[in-house]
């Protein structure tokens, strides 16, 4: 089959055609993309199309409707699922700061990581969570859009390569131990500790569609909400707003704010710098 004359870059991608695209997979699919960042979507959309061999978005459309493992190859290609163990570590070290102090004071608490992607953020709120003695009254509850990373997840494999820099990244955030207690090198890569993951609830929740499944005393969604529009992060932030309890801790990506929102009021800045914001009202 050809493969497009044209770079993917070049393609000039019609705005009617990607709105019916969108459309069409939230019908069939249910996946709602219809409020993603347009320049970072029709990138992705052109990729695609490059690696389905086709030239239009409505060619990729008829496949993508028709062809239930088109939209998985699209899926991939839609969440950015780029992440890393404590990434931005000195969120990391205010969480041990600000934040652990907040949990110690209930019984059991819940935290949501929401967008966990492959789940190494879940991995290193694990460890802080067992060397704050915590591990045993915090539950996290890990979600994703994708399927596929939350298999990842769940079996906690990473590679072996990225050891060095996560093991600077953990000390950066305030770890004192030997990362590398926390798994073993096996062919396949660093296995970590099951026990870090014991009680964590792994489930596949879509933020643009989904609802709110639990009350939370912290929900992280870091890096997540940039790929978003403005309205669907203000649909998110309420969804978030509506799952925490009272003084319950929102993180945010580096990149990423509660002001401007519709729901900034409801926040006070609990580290401006790391993005953890507390809902006041
Ligand atoms: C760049 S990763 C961020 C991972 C991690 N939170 C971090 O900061 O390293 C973004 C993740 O958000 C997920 N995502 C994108 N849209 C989503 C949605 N509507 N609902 C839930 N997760 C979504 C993607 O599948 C991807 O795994």
């Amino acid at each position: 089959m050809a493969l497009p004359v044209e770079q993917p870059e070049e393609l000039e991608l019609e705005e009617i055609e990607v709105e019916l695209l969108l459309e069409g997979i939230f019908r069939r699919y249910g996946y709602d993309f219809r409020h993603y960042a347009p320049a970072s979507l029709k990138r992705r959309l052109r990729r695609r199309m490059y690696g389905e061999h086709v030239e239009t978005v409505s060619a990729l459309q008829e496949r993508v409707l028709h062809d239930p493992a088109v939209m998985e190859r699209l899926l991939l290609d839609l969440s950015i699922n780029v992440t890393s163990m404590f990434r931005d570590p000195m969120f990391f070290l205010a969480f041990r700061e600000l934040v652990v102090p907040l949990l110690r004071t209930y019984p059991f608490s819940r935290i949501w990581v929401a967008g966990c992607s492959t789940g190494e953020e879940v991995y290193s709120l694990g460890i802080v969570l067992a060397e704050e003695g915590l591990s045993d009254r915090v539950r996290i509850y890990a979600t994703d859009i994708n399927q596929a990373v939350i298999d990842i997840a769940r079996l906690g494999v990473f590679p072996l390569d990225k050891m060095q820099e996560y093991t600077q990244n953990y000390i950066r955030g305030g770890g004192t131990r030997s990362f590398s207690e926390y798994y073993v090198a096996r062919y396949d890569g660093a296995r970590f500790s099951r026990s870090l993951v014991d009680g964590v609830v792994f489930a596949q929740h879509n933020l643009a569609s989904d609802s709110v499944f639990n009350e939370f005393h912290m929900v992280a969604c870091r890096n997540v909400m940039i790929y978003f529009d403005r309205p669907l992060q203000a649909h998110v932030h309420s969804l978030f707003y509506d799952s925490l309890a009272m003084f319950g801790v929102l993180a945010l990506g580096q990149k990423e704010t509660i002001r401007f929102s519709p729901r900034e009021d409801d926040f006070e800045e609990l580290d401006a710098a790391e993005k953890l914001y507390r809902k006041i009202q």
